[in-house]
């Protein structure tokens, strides 16, 4: 199957970045290389570090790149950021980024399990090595399926779904996608069903954000990855969804804010000072051209700090 993906924001994330031909670049989320070739194109004695957990997107990610020699790919999880440019002698960078979430490639392709459109074995791992989605829906307890339900996709039915589920495995266990979209169907009544898609795109979300880590590689991202950036480099992340938006927005503010007291203290007695600013005040979305063409694009957003000099 062809690695097809259009890249989101992608001339607002160079000009973000604000690429210098000479600079110091790192690709999180390196995918079908759409942002890390147009990095690469950029430079001329600078370098890109292009990283990705998926074995498929390094794959394509080093024939795409391949051009360029200034390119080096990595299979990793983007929260090794900092141990990755120790490994390979990288001192600073001049900028990062980030475009979150699962790439169409991985989400169309029925093989990897991700989505509730074709029938598949239940699965969802970016790394294709781990905990699966199959693990999680076969072993968890009820609470535990619960509340990643509720947490990560607010999903007003996930007692209902998660007592379905125990009580589908005590038969046999749930072994692919579409058996888990009927126990899904079934858990949600019929008026909520007919609303707001796909019933079965909030659970399939949660499972995925719980399969793969995803908030936790995130906050231990945003902890480390900052301090490998240059003076005047920048840190730029595309979001999909609300609760990886609202978590690099409360980062990035703490980074302009510099002050960690608690918020009661009437004045500030840590002493520390900003060490970033913003780039955007306000998050870039996609303009009217990229939202007729480009599905993906309506939940995307896009912030950037700049380390301060
Ligand atoms: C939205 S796609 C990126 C697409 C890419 N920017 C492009 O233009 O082709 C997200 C990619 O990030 C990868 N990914 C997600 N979380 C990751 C993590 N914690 N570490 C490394 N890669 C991750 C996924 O495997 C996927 O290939
Ligand atoms: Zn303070």
């Amino acid at each position: 199957m062809e690695f097809a993906h259009v890249s989101v924001l992608l001339s607002e994330c160079m000009d973000v970045l604000n690429i210098r031909p000479d600079g110091v670049y790192v690709d999180g989320t390196a995918g079908g290389a759409g942002h890390s070739r147009e990095i690469a194109k950029r430079l001329t004695s600078g370098r890109l570090i292009a990283i990705d957990k998926d074995p498929d997107a390094v794959k394509t990610a080093k024939e795409r790149l391949a051009p360029y020699s200034q390119s080096t790919v990595v299979q990793s999880d983007f929260y090794r950021i900092p141990e990755i440019l120790e490994e390979l002698g990288i001192p600073g960078v001049d900028g990062i980024l980030l475009d979150l979430g699962v790439s169409s490639y991985q989400f169309d392709n029925p093989e990897r399990g991700f989505s509730y459109n074709y029938d598949a074995k239940l699965d969802m791992r970016m790394s294709q090595s781990g905990l699966s989605a199959y693990d999680i829906v076969n072993t968890y307890a009820v609470p535990d399926l619960e509340r990643i339900l509720r947490e990560f996709s607010e999903e007003k039915f996930a007692y209902k779904i998660a007592r379905n589920i125990e009580r589908a495995r005590q038969q046999a266990p749930v072994e692919t996608t579409f058996q888990l979209v009927e126990i899904i169907k079934q858990s949600i009544p019929a008026a909520a069903r007919r609303e707001g898609g796909h019933p079965a795109k909030r659970a399939f979300q949660a499972l995925r954000i719980a399969v793969n880590g995803e908030l936790d590689s995130l906050s231990r991202c945003l902890d480390t990855a900052f301090d490998c950036l240059n003076p005047g480099g920048r840190f730029a992340i595309i979001t999909f969804q609300s609760l990886e938006d609202r978590m690099v927005k409360q980062k990035f503010k703490a980074l302009c804010t510099g002050c960690t007291c608690p918020p009661d203290f009437p004045v500030c007695i840590c002493g520390k000072t900003p060490r970033a600013k913003l780039v955007t005040r306000k998050p870039v979305e996609a303009g009217k051209e990229e939202l007729e063409k480009n599905n993906r694009s309506h939940s995307a957003r896009l912030r950037a700090v700049e380390k301060i000099k």
